[in-house]
């Protein structure tokens, strides 16, 4: 057997069978029946950031009072909505800006019992922080076999990062807390890679950017750039940095490209060729997203999303309600299962989350791995 079979087979080996079963009938069957409970978690623990990125405005944000450990305590401990979350988002803003933040992943770790996953992405720019608070999560989770998978973002190599992050030296910034995680590696198990946001201003190096990643033995995860009210609050960027009409060859031949890296192992290859009939054909985006069914993201002022890339659905701190109060609330239940992904999720190319719905909603990718259709 090659390298290659005999990776599949270990893939396949350390999946965990129980899982993807119970998923797989949740999407299927339970779905029909039931609003299922959030097992995919987003926590926004700041909206504060270091950065001066062209294609995101959060760092432009005012400031507000930001929860606390404690005031997260009170909110949760008597909310069973978070009993069953799986997989966390720990995110931001710049969340390596909390000087809390350990603090603040031991005690989510500690109210949900399920959790095997953590994510968190960040701009990299405080190396020393940064792989300080790094250790002091995978000291807290190792032991509890909660997997850990960090992204740093990248948009560019050397000056290019710098202009789309709008930070001087922001690049060798970035490149020394990835040396030092890739060192932390050898210490602890944990996934690590790079994410770049592709736009007008870098479409046409970012194969040349995976290429020098992958020197580095990084992996790179694309994301197309995005324009949403919430959350990023950047619409008044698109005309910025949004692509251009003479970028569409160039934009259409990269996602073929990816599209075209379809293997057992490569589900993103499923989004990418989505993609392509989206942006060459005006087709509505048909692969699958956790956030229409089990997802929930809630920020440290108060408000509750199903999804960051939609409106709020309501605001805890406000409305004195609990998060597990607004999240089965039936109207917006109604808005979820009819605004929602009627209208904004058919026009959505968030990649964010879809690996982990693509396991679960089995039947379309092994359909899209026999016939390279992703409807
Ligand atoms: C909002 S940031 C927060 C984490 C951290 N500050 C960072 O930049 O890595 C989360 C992710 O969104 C990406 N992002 C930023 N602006 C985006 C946009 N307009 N469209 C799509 N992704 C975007 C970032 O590159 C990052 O990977
Ligand atoms: S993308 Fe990240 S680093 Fe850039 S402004 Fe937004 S939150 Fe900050
Ligand atoms: S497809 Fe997009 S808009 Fe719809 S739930 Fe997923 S991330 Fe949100």
């Amino acid at each position: 057997m090659d390298g290659n079979g005999k990776l599949t087979l270990q893939k396949l080996a350390s999946l965990d069978w129980g899982k993807l079963a119970a998923g797989t009938f949740d999407y299927n069957v339970r779905s029909h029946f039931q609003t299922l409970p959030p097992k995919v978690l987003q926590v926004i623990t700041n909206y504060r950031c270091n950065s001066r990125c062209a294609m995101c405005n959060i760092w432009q944000l005012p400031h507000k009072h930001e929860l606390s450990v404690t005031e997260f305590r009170a909110l949760m401990d008597p909310d069973p909505i978070f009993d069953g979350v799986e997989q966390l988002t720990v995110a931001g803003g710049e969340s390596s800006l909390r000087t809390d933040l350990a603090e603040l992943v031991t005690y989510f770790v500690e109210r949900m019992p399920k959790l095997w996953a953590i994510s968190t992405v960040t701009n990299g720019f405080l190396p020393k922080r940064i792989l300080e608070q790094t250790e002091a999560v995978l000291k807290i989770i190792a032991p509890r076999g909660i997997k850990l998978s960090m992204s740093v973002s990248l948009d560019g190599i050397g000056t290019m990062h710098d202009r789309v992050r709008g930070i001087p030296g922001g690049f060798d910034k970035t490149v020394e807390t990835l040396t030092g995680l890739q060192e932390l590696q050898q210490r602890y198990d944990f996934w690590l890679g790079t994410g770049y946001v592709v736009m007008h201003e870098n479409l046409r190096h970012a194969l040349e950017f995976r290429a020098w990643a992958q020197k580095r033995g990084l992996n790179v995860g694309f994301q197309l750039v995005g324009f949403h009210e919430s959350y990023l609050s950047n619409l008044d960027r698109q005309n910025d940095v949004d692509f251009r009409p003479e970028d569409r060859d160039e934009l259409i031949g990269l996602m073929t490209r990816l599209a075209s890296e379809r293997a057992w192992r490569n589900l993103s290859a499923f989004y990418w060729s989505d993609m392509v009939r989206m942006y060459r054909d005006g087709a509505p985006r048909s692969t699958p997203c956790p956030f229409t069914l089990e997802g929930l993201a809630l920020d440290v002022y108060g408000d509750v999303f199903y999804c960051l890339s939609t409106p709020r659905i309501g605001n805890f701190l406000e409305e004195k309600r609990s998060v597990g109060e607004i999240y089965y609330d039936p109207k917006n239940l109604r808005y979820r299962s009819e605004e929602m992904r009627k209208r904004i999720c058919p026009g959505c190319n968030s990649a964010c989350g879809t690996e982990i719905a693509l396991k679960k909603d089995v039947k379309q990718y092994v359909k899209f791995m026999l016939t390279g259709d992703t409807r």
